[in-house]
């Protein structure tokens, strides 16, 4: 069977010209590959500027790819129509309080994707609408408001509902708590996963947080520098991180249950512009070695599709 999302080798590469310098390109990703079943979370996980929001961007095509494929349940995305694959994929963003317009109503807003793909009536569009303000746990009187009238989390609600609106397989999610107050972030989770499990969707789950992470996410994409560090099962990757930035990360996380001292990863993340030779990590690793300083290590794969690319293993 096909997978409902499969990523090989994608890579997106930015130009950055400058009057004044030559033109320089950033290697936002390089060569990503994965898989999602229906069902699943893949959580992806990474320092900023790593490429987690060009991954994303480069799925939906806001992006043009510069190398690699996409396959929506075994087609090509070129093979399919954009319109298809856009139904069948939605996006959820970080910020609701700028990725919602401020001039039209909550109904309105959630009712867009609606205009452009079918043919309804006042009425049924009306109807749906309350359906889905209903089913992401607002009231009908919301309907007429604004989105500055609005919290936070029931902006949020609003941004998950218009996803919803066309019967979505994927759900793109990023960030998507990390504006919000923490009192607010665990009810947004929740939604998240009770919709997963009523309407059978799948997220991409984009997340600074791992204890989030751990909690709602079946697979793990450790991302550094444009490159899989370290990809796999939830619980291989928390149980057993094979690749050294996977447990310094892991070490450097905050837990409730245990009073343990942060290890914070050391040195900064290199300039995207000037990568370091050998692995990208080397200069911030404790196991690096000479070989490390020059040879980019390859991405391992085992027979359960589980990839790191260390050259210490
Ligand atoms: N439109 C663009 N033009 C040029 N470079 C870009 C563009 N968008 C992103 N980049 C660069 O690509 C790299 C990856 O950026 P991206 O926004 O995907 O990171 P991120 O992992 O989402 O970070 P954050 O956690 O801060 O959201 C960064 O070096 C960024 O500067
Ligand atoms: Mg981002």
């Amino acid at each position: 069977m096909a997978y409902l999302l499969e990523v090989t080798n994608l890579t997106k590469h930015y130009q950055v010209a400058n009057f004044f310098q030559k033109p320089k390109v950033v290697r936002a990703l390089d060569g990503i590959s994965f898989t999602l079943n229906v069902g699943d979370t893949l959580a992806i996980v990474g320092e900023s500027g790593c490429g987690k929001s060009t991954l994303a961007k480069t799925i939906l095509g806001i992006e043009q790819k510069t190398a690699g494929e996409i396959f929506s349940e075994g087609k090509k995305v070129e093979e399919i129509s954009r319109s298809e694959f856009i139904k069948s994929v939605q996006m959820i963003f970080q910020d609701p309080y700028s990725s919602l317009n401020p001039r039209q109503k909550a109904w309105e807003i959630i009712a867009e994707p609606l205009y452009a793909n079918l043919q309804l009536s006042r009425a049924d569009l009306r109807s749906r609408v309350l359906e889905l303000m209903k089913s992401v746990g607002l009231r009908e009187d919301f309907a007429e408001r604004y989105p500055h009238m609005f919290s936070g989390g029931q902006r949020q609600r609003i941004g998950i509902a218009r996803a919803l609106t066309l019967h979505p397989k994927i759900l793109i999610c990023d960030e998507p708590i990390s504006a919000l107050d923490v009192s607010i972030q665990a009810q947004v989770l929740n939604l998240l996963m009770e919709l997963q499990a009523r309407l059978q969707l799948s997220y991409l789950f984009i997340g600074h947080n791992l204890n989030v992470v751990r909690h709602i996410a079946t697979h793990v994409l450790v991302m550094y520098l444009g490159k899989v560090a370290e990809y796999g099962p939830v619980k291989a990757i928390f149980e057993n991180p094979q690749h050294p930035y996977t447990q310094a990360l892991l070490q450097s996380t905050p837990s409730i249950k245990s009073r343990k001292k942060f290890e914070a990863i050391e040195g900064e993340l290199p300039s995207p512009f000037f990568p370091p030779s050998g692995c990208a990590f080397h200069l911030r690793c404790k196991k690096a070695t000479a070989h490390c300083r020059q040879t980019a290590p390859q991405l391992l794969v085992d027979r359960d599709g589980r990839q790191v690319a260390c050259l210490n293993l």
